[in-house]
């Protein structure tokens, strides 16, 4: 299949030349079709959410596992409650967050098929707020189920080159809006279960939740490998997000941290790795190693946040195999950063002082 690349900048007026691009696209989703478009967190993989073989053809193009299902694109508030149950709490949450980077997973209707919720009684919905994604919705017919649009394990595309990477003759058209403005997923929180808990961390954070429910909890998976339990996210067990090369997590004190990367890198390269830092843009000058990306200051979380997939794609693409990556305050924004982080290493950590610096 030969896909469709088709540039729509993110402006406020389209001309009348992309509104019928859009328009096409809307169409191809109407028909059965695949369309790869921006949204505000990440590239999303669209497919008519209320016809099943949409969503086997999502499933076959990402190679993701049929268990992990699939969040539901709307655009206005009038047509969540065609897909899901809705409740005085989920009218709340959708009246502050959206549009906007926040899922919530809610009692399903009938009318989602099986196919689309991965056999679940519960469905995941979003409203997303870029302008793109809600014509695009609304052109499809009003319900678009949309997965990161990467191959399934790879990291979430944030720019459309790597969309076409991963999804190039494997679907019918790709939306090139430019780079996606915060980077991580949304954050997903389950409405089903009391008190509400938080199945990925994101942009919204546990505390702006607390603003308008009383109390939110967490799954104590987010940020933790070792609990015996299972992620309440399907998608979350995977080792997602995560680059080809080995990835460890250094925590500690800043100079310690850099002394034990720059002594591990020099080992690696004698072994004849390519080696790899992930640093913040305070220590970049102190490392000594091949290939070093700042992801910007250690205070500015959204920068982090929206450079982090990039970066694991261009470690990728310079084929590096060793990557150090320090680490952050997993509070807030932060959490989300870390359960990303941490889901690319493999949980897997090392702990160079005693007192780290979070
Ligand atoms: O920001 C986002 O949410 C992006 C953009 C494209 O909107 N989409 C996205 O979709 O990240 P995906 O498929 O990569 O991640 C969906 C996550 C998976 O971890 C899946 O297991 C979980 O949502 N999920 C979906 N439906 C669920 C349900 N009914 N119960 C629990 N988890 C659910
Ligand atoms: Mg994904």
């Amino acid at each position: 299949m030969e896909t469709k690349l088709v540039t729509i900048p993110c402006l406020d007026e389209l001309s009348p030349a992309q509104e019928q691009a859009l328009q096409e696209a809307g169409e191809v989703l109407r028909r059965g079709g695949l369309v790869a478009f921006p949204t505000e967190t990440v590239y999303g993989l669209g497919g008519d959410a209320l016809n099943p073989d949409s969503s086997r053809k999502i499933y076959a193009a990402k190679g993701r596992p049929c268990d992990n299902p699939l969040i539901v694109h709307i655009c206005c508030m009038e047509d969540l409650s065609r897909v899901a149950k809705v409740s005085d709490e989920a009218l709340r949450i959708a009246a502050h967050f959206w549009p906007g980077p926040l899922t919530m997973i809610l009692p399903r209707q009938q009318e989602v098929p099986a196919e689309t919720t991965g056999g679940l009684d519960t469905v995941a919905v979003r409203m997303p707020a870029h302008p793109v994604a809600q014509k695009l919705i609304r052109y499809a017919g009003g319900y678009v189920a949309a997965p990161s649009a990467n191959i399934s394990g790879k990291p979430s595309p944030t720019l459309a080159k790597y969309v076409m990477e991963d999804m190039d003759g494997r679907i019918e058209m790709v939306i090139d809006g430019g780079e996606v403005g915060i980077g991580l997923e949304s954050t997903i929180v389950d409405l089903t279960v009391n008190p509400p808990q938080i199945l990925r961390p994101g942009y919204i954070t546990q505390r702006m939740l607390e603003e308008v429910l009383e109390h939110v909890e967490a799954d104590v998976t987010m940020l933790r490998a070792d609990t015996g339990q299972a992620p309440k996210a399907p998608g979350m067990k995977y080792r997602h997000y995560a680059p080809k090369a080995q990835m460890t997590i250094v925590t500690g004190l800043p100079k310690e941290v850099v002394a034990y990367i720059n002594k591990q890198a020099a080992e690696d390269s004698s072994q004849g790795h390519k080696v790899g830092v992930m640093a913040t843009q305070e220590n970049v000058s102190a490392y000594r190693v091949q290939v070093i990306k700042s992801m910007g200051s250690r205070w500015d979380e959204e920068a982090i946040a929206h450079t982090l997939y990039r970066i694991l794609r261009e470690f990728d693409d310079e084929q590096v195999t060793r990557i150090y990556a320090e680490s952050f305050a997993a509070q807030g924004f932060g959490q989300a950063i870390m359960n990303r982080l941490l889901k690319a290493a493999g949980h897997h950590v090392v702990e160079v002082s005693m007192h780290p610096q979070e």
